[in-house]
């Protein structure tokens, strides 16, 4: 199952993700983490030290990776070919958790029963010219090319905001937990994400987690404004807090999170790995009919066809 934490930036994406992890790790549940965050706060909550030649946004490491997915798969030319939206087929390698797998094997960095990896940071060649966009499509070229079992994880840490709507990561999660805070900028952050996900017709993916609250009314105060019912609690917590200001590790023990984990894994609205390659199929049409695409590498629309 793949899983992702969105929400306005200081909602509590990295707090919780990296809370989750602990929660599988602690059941030693297999699991891939991604940080997907341009400031890399979950690698750091998890005491992993962001190692910068793994970075998968690399473009040397990128390319490989690339290579790798691409495998046999006769519909994709070249790497150049191999675009956000192209779906797997044919012949085509996927990350497995396998510690003979090869992105595995070259850019995951191990933790107990889990493997994590991290998308990159800005370049400095890339100051004013570059967008993190661009670094967020081999982690969506990553995700498309993901085969889990049962009780397989991947999770990943995401960047603020409704971001994840410019690509194709809104659609690539069976649960995007959509983190609220019971303040009106949070608020809104979630509708404009909720609402999107109904204009992409993918909002069966996404569940409400309201984070650190204090009184019943704030929990009712989101559920009128959002028009959604409340999936997933996560109180205020004073450890967590003070833990984080002074810079140490917050440990699952610290809360009284388990329960709302439970919960988490146990919802389910029915958008399984069907329905994600379905929309990134219905993606891929739309984004090769781009002109830009067109222009640069020819008609890859053929790439979605059975
Ligand atoms: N449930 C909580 N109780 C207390 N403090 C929290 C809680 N969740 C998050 N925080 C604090 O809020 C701040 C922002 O959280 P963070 O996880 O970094 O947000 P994001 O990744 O969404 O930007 C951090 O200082 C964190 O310690
Ligand atoms: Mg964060």
């Amino acid at each position: 199952m793949k899983i992702a934490f969105v929400g306005k930036g200081g909602s509590g994406k990295s707090t919780i993700s990296s809370l989750f992890t602990k929660y599988l790790l602690d059941q030693n549940l297999a699991v891939l983490g991604f940080d997907a965050d341009i400031n890399v706060n979950y690698l750091q909550n998890i005491k992993i030290n962001a190692k910068e030649y793994l970075a998968i946004s690399k473009s040397n490491n990128s390319e490989k990776i690339k290579s790798f997915l691409i495998g046999n798969n006769k519909k994709i030319e070249s790497i150049n070919h191999f675009i956000k939206t192209t779906p797997p087929g044919q012949g085509s390698k996927y990350l497995e958790y396998d510690k003979n797998n090869f992105i595995i094997q070259n850019f995951g960095q191990k933790l107990g029963s889990g493997y994590f990896f991290y998308v990159g940071k800005y370049e400095s060649n890339g100051i004013g010219t570059s967008c993190y966009h661009n670094n967020l499509s081999i982690f969506e070229n990553i995700l498309s090319h993901t085969k889990l079992k049962e009780n397989e994880y991947l999770v990943s840490d995401m960047s603020a905001g409704t971001d994840a709507f410019s690509n194709t990561l809104h659609a690539q999660f069976n649960k995007i937990i959509l983190i609220v805070n019971p303040s009106q900028e949070s608020i809104k952050v979630a509708k404009d994400f909720l609402q999107l996900g109904k204009d992409a017709k993918t909002e069966k993916n996404i569940y409400l987690a309201i984070n650190n609250y204090e009184d019943q009314y704030e929990i009712d105060f989101i559920e009128k404004n959002l028009g959604k019912k409340v999936d997933i609690y996560f109180e205020k917590n004073k450890i967590i807090k003070q833990k984080s200001l002074f810079g140490q590790e917050i440990s699952l023990q610290d809360t009284n999170y388990t329960k709302s984990f439970d919960k988490l894994l146990k919802i389910n609205n029915g958008y399984d790995d069907k329905c994600i390659i379905e929309n990134l199929k219905l993606l891929h049409k739309k984004y090769s009919q781009l002109g830009y695409i067109i222009r640069r590498i020819g008609d890859v629309s053929l790439q979605a066809k059975d």
